[in-house]
C-alpha cells in the first residue's frame, strides 16, 4: 500500500533493518525509531520513503510523534542480551517491558490500529516437549524471557482496553547478515562464521549435539510483514520448524567452504537448554507463511561470495 505508513522501533538493528528493506520494497512508507545504541545508520538504505527518528522507546513524546498518522507499528526495539538481563534485570525491564507499554500506550493514543511486536522462544524456558506449540507451558529461565512473556500479557490487556489489534512473534534462533558476531548477544552461527573467516577454530560449548531451530533473517522479515498485514491476534512461533545440532552446522560450513573445520570443545554454557524446535503450523495457517530458507542456503549467503 503506497499510502500506508509503518513505524519500526529498533529499525536500525539486525532484524529491523532487513524488515525495513522489505517494507520499502513492498511500497510502504517507513519511519524508523531507534536510539542507535546497537543499531547503525549504515544498516539502512537511502530512500525518500524512509524517515529516521533518533529516539528512545522510553520517551513517550517521541513515540507519539513517530506514531502520528501511522497505519501500523512493528516494535522490535529491546535490550536483547539474555546475559545482560541476568546482570541488570531492572534495567532490562525498562527497555523490554516499559518500552512495550509505551509503544502500546502511544499506539492507542494515536489510534494506530495494529501493533506487531517481537516476543521470543525464551518465553518457553527449558522445553518439556518438542516441537514447541504456542500452547506449551511458558516458564522463562531468564529475566529476558520473563520480560517477553509479560509483554504478551500487556498486549492482550491493551486489546481489551483499546481498539487495537496486536500480534507477538516468538522468534527462535535468528541468524543472517548484520548480526554483529562480536556482540555478547550474537548467535552461534554469526560467531562460527566470524572465526572461520579468520581461519580460527569455532568454539563449541559442550558436545555439540545440542539442537536449535535456526531461522534466516529474511524469513523473519517476511513473517513481520505478513503479521503487519494480517488481522490475526495473539502469539505465534516464527522459526524454520527444523532442529539442527551444532556439529552439523560445522559440517555444513566445511562442505560450503571446501575446507575442514575442527571445532574446539569447552564446558557447556551455564543455563543453556539442550534442544529447541518450533511447531510452525500456526505460522502457516494463520499467516500463510512458509519459511523459504534452508540452513545451507542461509549459510552460503553469509560466506564471502566467490
Ligand atoms: C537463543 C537466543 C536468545 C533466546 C534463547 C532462548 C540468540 C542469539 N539468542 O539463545 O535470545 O533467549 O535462544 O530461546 O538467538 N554456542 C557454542 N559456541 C558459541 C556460541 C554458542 O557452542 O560460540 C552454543 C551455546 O552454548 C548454545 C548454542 O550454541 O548451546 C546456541 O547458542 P546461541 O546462539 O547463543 O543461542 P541460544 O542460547 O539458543
Amino acid at each position: 500500500g503506497s499510502e500506508a505508513t509503518v513505524v519500526v522501533t529498533g529499525g536500525a538493528g539486525f532484524i529491523g533493518s532487513h524488515t525495513v528493506e522489505l517494507l520499502l520494497q513492498r511500497g510502504y512508507r517507513v519511519r524508523v525509531l531507534d536510539n542507535f545504541s546497537t543499531g547503525h545508520r549504515h544498516n539502512l538504505p537511502n530512500s525518500e520513503n524512509l524517515e529516521i527518528f533518533a529516539d528512545d522507546i522510553r520517551d513517550h513524546e517521541a513515540l507519539r510523534t513517530a506514531l502520528r498518522g501511522a497505519t501500523a507499528c512493528l516494535h522490535l526495539a529491546a535490550q536483547v542480551s539474555v546475559q545482560c538481563s541476568i546482570e541488570a534485570p531492572a534495567e532490562s525491564a525498562t527497555h523490554n517491558v516499559v518500552g512495550l507499554i509505551n509503544v502500546l500506550d502511544a499506539a492507542a493514543d494515536q489510534k494506530v490500529p495494529r501493533v506487531v511486536y517481537a516476543s521470543s522462544a525464551a518465553v518457553y524456558g527449558d522445553p518439556q516437549q518438542l516441537p514447541l506449540t504456542e500452547t506449551a507451558a511458558t516458564v522463562p529461565i531468564s529475566p529476558y524471557g520473563l520480560d517477553k512473556l509479560v509483554d504478551e500479557q500487556y498486549a492482550r490487556l491493551f486489546m481489551r482496553l483499546h481498539p487495537l489489534s496486536t500480534m507477538g512473534l516468538r522468534y527462535f534462533n535468528v541468524y543472517g547478515p548484520r548480526q554483529d558476531p562480536r556482540s555478547p548477544y550474537s548467535g552461534v552461527i554469526s560467531k562460527f562464521l566470524d572465526v572461520v573467516a579468520r581461519g580460527e577454530s569455532p568454539k563449541i560449548y559442550g558436545d555439540g549435539l545440542q539442537t536449535r531451530d535456526f531461522v534466516y533473517v529474511q524469513d523473519i522479515a517476511a513473517a513481520n510483514v505478513a503479521a503487519l498485514e494480517s488481522r490475526e491476534t495473539g502469539v505465534l512461533n516464527v522459526a524454520s520448524g527444523n532442529a539442527v545440532d551444532l556439529l552439523s552446522v560445522v559440517d555444513t560450513l566445511a562442505a560450503l567452504t571446501g575446507r575442514p573445520i575442527t571445532p574446539r570443545h569447552y564446558p557447556p554454557r551455564d543455563g543453556d537448554i539442550r534442544d529447541s524446535r518450533a511447531d510452525i503450523t500456526q505460522l502457516r495457517t494463520r499467516l500463510g507463511m512458509c519459511p523459504q530458507w534452508a540452513l545451507a542456503d542461509g549459510l552460503r549467503q553469509l560466506l564471502p561470495q566467490p
